[in-house]
């Protein structure tokens, strides 16, 4: 295919020599004509293993060239990747002025161009930007509409320097954004067949997404990334002064990949609670503090849980009733153990703001029915236990808000079949996908 690439950085560099490399004609641009130069003179503009050799044997056998004009490439090319820088402004907000100015360059470029063209951004870019921004400049400048005389894709990078080419040919994901499941356009996907058929052959899961979630999952990385190292180094910082070695711990941290290095715990939903996680983080935090070591990671949690207990809270009283089911109060499903469990909190909070509840959980009763929990709900929460029910149909038969608190599948029927009229407040994502009633609300979905 011929492919123009836009930005010739650390992206645009790798992908222009690699895409030459797998047999296409890429033509790079960049204002930058000390880049241009470079390229055209076979020397790469980025220091990264086995770009310099790629360009000079691609800008001699004439398969990768670049230019200062867009419309120049864009006129030669069916497909343009997008990948100019997307810095940072003092207060964290993003500097757009590169990414709307390359649309604009494409748009312009496009005018009488009379033919399908396919334009895939690369740059990372917050949700929004491309159904917001880069749509609409490329309509603006071209007056040629999208879906129909171009395709937008997007199509985050998840290169990393010094093994950029390594990641290249062996990305962990392929994630394409488009309109694709939107209900006011038609579906486009000729710009993502094209795009799919530039990838490189590789094991990688294709995703297929909107805009948004494309968009967002390339933030998600990185902060999840930065994440890591944060709670590494505290790791570190913890262990130093009770001279343990750190590397020894996370090396063993490492080692479970059921619990820690895993999908487990990372799905949005419900506040963390019961008998281990909050009693843990406070005494690893308390035994920190006791050594002078500043946490701030770790140190944030139980504030950070706090705020989505109160929002939890927050979207139950936002029903606006006072007749309220709660389904599941221990902590997760599968258990009676109520210590620390968030829903209880929740019912305490509910209660004092006067709403009436009547609360059902399978588990609970059963422990309250052989005594196993019994004198734990006498002992520690007499008013919670008086609004215990046995069963789900006397929980919700007068309830005008139904709140579910854990994932006992028995919920999911209650959810599908509950009146119309009925409030749901799903706080665990019971539902896989969650149904399109108006009064349905999820804690982060
Ligand atoms: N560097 C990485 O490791 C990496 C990895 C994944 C994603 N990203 C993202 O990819 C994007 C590019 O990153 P980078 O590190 O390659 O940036 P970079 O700053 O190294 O290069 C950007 C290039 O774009 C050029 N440019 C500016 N306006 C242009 C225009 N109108 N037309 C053509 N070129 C133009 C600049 O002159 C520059 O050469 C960013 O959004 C970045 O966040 C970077």
């Amino acid at each position: 295919m011929k492919i123009s690439v836009l930005g010739l950085g650390y992206v645009g560099s790798v992908s222009a020599a690699c895409l030459a490399r797998d047999g296409h004609t890429v033509i790079g641009v960049d204002p930058n004509p000390i880049k241009v130069d470079l390229i055209n003179g076979g020397k790469s503009p980025v220091v990264e293993t086995e770009v310099g050799e790629l360009v000079a044997q691609h800008a001699a056998d004439g398969s990768l060239s670049a230019t200062t004009d867009a419309a120049q490439a864009i006129e030669q090319t069916d497909i343009a990747l997008i990948c100019v820088g997307t810095p940072g402004q003092d207060n964290g907000a993003l500097d757009l002025t590169y990414l709307e100015r390359a649309a604009g360059d494409v748009g312009r470029a496009l005018v009488g161009l009379d033919r399908y063209y396919a334009v895939v951004v690369r740059s990372t870019v917050l949700p929004g930007t491309c159904r917001n921004l880069v749509i609409p400049t490329i309509e603006q400048e071209s007056g040629l509409r999208h879906g129909v005389d171009f395709g937008v894709v997007m199509n985050p990078e998840f290169l990393r320097e010094a093994s950029a080419v390594y990641d290249f040919y062996n990305p962990p994901k392929i994630v394409v954004g488009s309109d694709v499941g939107d209900e006011t356009e038609d579906a486009d996907d000729r710009a993502v067949d094209m795009l799919l058929s530039l990838a490189p052959p590789t094991d990688a899961p294709v995703v297929r997404a909107p805009f948004e979630v494309a968009e967002m999952v390339k933030y998600v990385d990185n902060a999840w990334h930065a994440l890591k190292v944060g709670f590494g180094n505290e790791i570190g910082r913890i262990c130093h002064p009770l001279e343990i070695d750190s590397h020894a711990v996370m090396d063993i941290f490492c080692l479970d990949q059921k619990l820690n290095i895993s999908a487990k715990y990372l799905k949005p939903g419900m506040a963390f609670g019961g008998s281990c996680l909050p009693k843990d983080v406070r005494a690893i935090n308390y035994h920190a503090r006791s050594h002078d070591v500043d946490l701030p990671i770790l140190g944030n949690l139980t504030a950070s849980n706090e705020t989505h207990l109160e929002r939890a809270v927050k979207l139950i009283l936002d029903t606006g009733v006072r007749d309220v089911a709660i389904l599941g109060l221990s902590f997760k499903a599968g258990t009676d153990d109520l210590r620390e469990a968030p829903m209880v909190e929740v019912a305490e909070r509910l209660l004092g703001k006067g709403l009436n509840l009547k609360i059902y959980d399978q588990n609970v009763s059963l422990a309250r029915l052989t005594g196993a929990n019994a004198k734990f709900i006498h002992d520690h929460l007499p008013h919670i236990g008086e609004l215990l029910v046995d069963d789900i149909d006397q929980a919700i038969d007068t309830a005008q808000t139904v709140v579910v608190g854990n994932s006992d599948p028995a919920f999911v029927e209650v959810v599908d079949q509950v009146a119309d009229d009925v409030n749901v407040v799903d706080l665990v994502r019971i539902m896989t996908e969650p149904p399109e009633r108006a009064n349905y609300k999820g804690l982060g979905w």
